[in-house]
């Protein structure tokens, strides 16, 4: 019997491939740049299942031209790569990596926080240049973290495992945003569920967690930075357009915050002449929170799995639009 033919839009860990590779026919995308609309179209015409990744739009023409398609697999959490409502219409069942990828960003949320409060990037950077001079009293003075307050901005799963991390380690005082109060947070974490502008101008630093929709995009512009302390720190390790860059960097530049470390932006890669890169404090990583071997191993065990089970008409693990399911 034919095997159900799969593409997969970029090379991923094996420990995912291998899965998917024993029960299907597999063709990898081998390049280093996504493929692009036209290929990944091109691509999806005969696929039963798809592998996309963040960079790859799955929109309705991608969908149209694929009447084969019985399933995308999306190796990412954040799914907002894809269009769910036109997936949804069609009836095709979209996978997610939830819960693989909790640690490591979580710890990446935490790293920049830290680097971004402490001036690590500048400061690494200064001396690296020869520019150090000897020690200093007044020298690379950066803000402390013990006792003072988190403002998460999305208490799932990643927003928790920061907080955690930070309450548990620093002592910090947790304040959050979300649709529903979180029990959990609440209890384990001593957590206080605020609105927005509540968080902003009580927290020391602000970690966004909030998924990327119509609601938060661009949530963070010239106002909310000028709501929050001039001595806080901002974090993103959710999506770039969470934030209005100019605005970010206009609240860096004169001080209206004290810094930010970023592991996500605007677009991505951000070009090297972006004025935040040219912002002695804003840190920024090139969306690596993901980026470790174990994680990334999980994401691609995850990803074969909802991939397998669309293939074969199955419910996935794993789904974000479960209404596919619902009958009419
Ligand atoms: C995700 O999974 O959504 C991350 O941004 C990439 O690992």
């Amino acid at each position: 019997m034919a095997r159900p033919q799969v593409f997969v839009a970029r090379r991923i860990p094996d420990a995912g491939l291998q899965l998917i590779e024993a029960e299907c026919d597999v063709e990898v995308w081998p390049k280093r740049l996504p493929p692009s609309p036209e290929i990944l179209r091109e691509k999806a015409r005969s696929c039963v299942g798809l592998v996309s990744l963040l960079t790859d739009r799955i929109d309705a023409a991608l969908l149209d031209a694929a009447p084969k398609l019985r399933v995308v697999s999306n190796f990412a959490v954040g799914v907002n790569n894809i269009d769910l409502a036109a997936a949804t219409a069609r009836k095709i069942p979209v996978g997610n990596t939830p819960g693989a990828l909790t640690d490591a960003t979580a710890d990446i949320a935490v790293t920049l926080l830290l680097a971004a409060a402490r001036r690590l990037g500048e400061s690494s950077l200064d001396a690296r240049a020869g520019r150090w001079l000897t020690w200093e009293p007044l020298g690379w003075l950066g803000r402390d973290l013990a006792g003072r307050t988190l403002g998460v901005v999305g208490m799932g799963r990643i927003g928790f495992a920061t907080a955690k991390r930070l309450h548990g380690g620093w002592g910090m005082k947790v304040l959050y945003t979300a649709r529903q109060p979180k029990p959990d947070a609440d209890r384990e974490l001593g957590a206080r569920h605020v609105d927005l502008e509540t968080l902003l101008a009580e927290s020391d630093f602000v970690s966004v967690h909030a998924d990327l929709n119509p609601t938060t995009k661009g949530m963070f512009g010239a106002a909310e930075f000028a709501k929050m302390k001039r001595t806080a720190v901002f974090v993103n390790t959710a999506r770039g357009p969470h934030v209005d860059q100019p605005a970010l960097a206009n609240a860096l530049r004169t001080g209206t915050i004290f810094a930010a470390g970023l592991d996500v932006t605007e677009p991505e890669p951000l070009p090297p002449e972006h004025e935040l890169y040219s912002l002695p404090n804003c840190v920024i990583a090139p969306h690596i929170a993901s980026a470790t071997v174990d994680t990334r191993n999980a994401m691609a065990t995850l990803c074969a799995r909802n991939l397998l089970a669309g293939v074969k008409g199955e419910r996935l693990p794993h789904c974000v639009n479960p209404a596919v399911y619902e009958t009419q």
